[in-house]
């Protein structure tokens, strides 16, 4: 019963990051700009890593934060970028990396061995250099928080794409085992799984139907933002290891059913 506390603590004051600092890594556009800006609204000073220069210039204008630029894929680039931000900034408390996408689409019989390459190294090598770079970083300053964002396409099977499926699924595993090795250092591990997002990139692809925001329907860029600001905070103290899933209910269809063979919910 050592440190048993039943006070009510400030709720909104542990939502709260002044007095902190945030990397947020692939932050040019869509998810990344959106998870920057929630940890600029709550207090925090921002690094902005992009390897697109321009991207992470324009943001850090945004967020009144530094830019970085660079390649995360390379160890080079990620010990750049932390060394860069705690020149400006300090002090580095969390770290959200947004990097992953889906370089090629096909079969399993189709896809080539530099097709899982690439998907490889868009979205797991960062994940494992991040891990071991910055994890290290934060638990020499005394604890932190690291976020990367998976996909529902690593919960189950991901026909079409089953690089990308595959190396979600991977940085899901990574997620808990660090979440779990990194705990006595007082880092925490998380990801957020987004279901088809209406990002820039995403949304010319969604049907003209599509009900974007809405339980049912497809969550935004803002959407997965909010869960990563939220894994950085005191508010998710006790939350490691963990794959949060943010989809509007996206992986609750049932493949028997009204409307096509999906049964949606709809929120009205
Ligand atoms: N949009 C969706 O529907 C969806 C669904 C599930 C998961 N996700 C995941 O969310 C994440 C973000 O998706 P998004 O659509 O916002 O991405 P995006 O492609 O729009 O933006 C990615 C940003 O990262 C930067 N970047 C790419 N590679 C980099 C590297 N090696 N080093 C530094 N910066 C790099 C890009 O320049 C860009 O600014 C990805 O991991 C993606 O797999 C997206």
């Amino acid at each position: 019963v050592v440190d048993f506390d039943e006070s009510v603590p400030d709720y909104v004051a542990l939502g709260r990051l002044e007095g902190r600092a945030a990397m947020v890594i692939g932050a040019g556009r869509g998810i990344g700009r959106h998870a920057a800006h929630a940890l600029h609204a709550a207090g925090a000073q921002i690094a902005v890593v992009d390897r697109d220069a321009a991207l992470a210039q324009a943001l850090a204008t945004e967020v009144e934060g530094i830019a970085i630029t660079a390649d995360v894929t390379r160890e080079a680039g990620v010990r750049h970028a932390l060394d860069a931000a705690g020149a400006a900034l300090g002090q580095l408390n969390a770290v959200v990396d947004i990097v992953g996408g889906i370089p090629a689409f096909g079969s399993v019989l189709e896809l080539s061995e530099a097709d899982w390459a690439t998907a490889y190294e868009l979205n797991f090598r960062h994940a494992t250099i991040v891990t071991r770079i910055a994890g290290k970083l934060l638990a020499d300053s005394g604890g932190g928080s690291i976020v990367f964002i998976g996909s529902i396409s690593g919960l189950g099977g991901a026909p079409g794409r089953a690089p990308y499926g595959s190396f979600k699924a991977a940085l899901h595993s990574l997620v808990r085992t660090a979440g779990f090795e990194l705990a006595p250092l007082n880092v925490r591990v998380n990801a957020v799984a987004p279901g088809l997002t209406a990002t820039p990139r995403v949304v010319a692809r969604l049907p003209d139907s599509a009900e974007i925001g809405k339980p049912g329907g497809f969550p935004q860029a803002r959407d997965i933002g909010a869960a990563a600001y939220f894994l950085c905070t005191d508010l998710s103290r006790m939350i490691t290891g963990h794959v949060l899933v943010v989809d509007a209910a996206q992986t609750m269809r049932h493949p028997v059913g009204v409307g096509g063979g999906v049964v949606t919910i709809s929120s009205r």
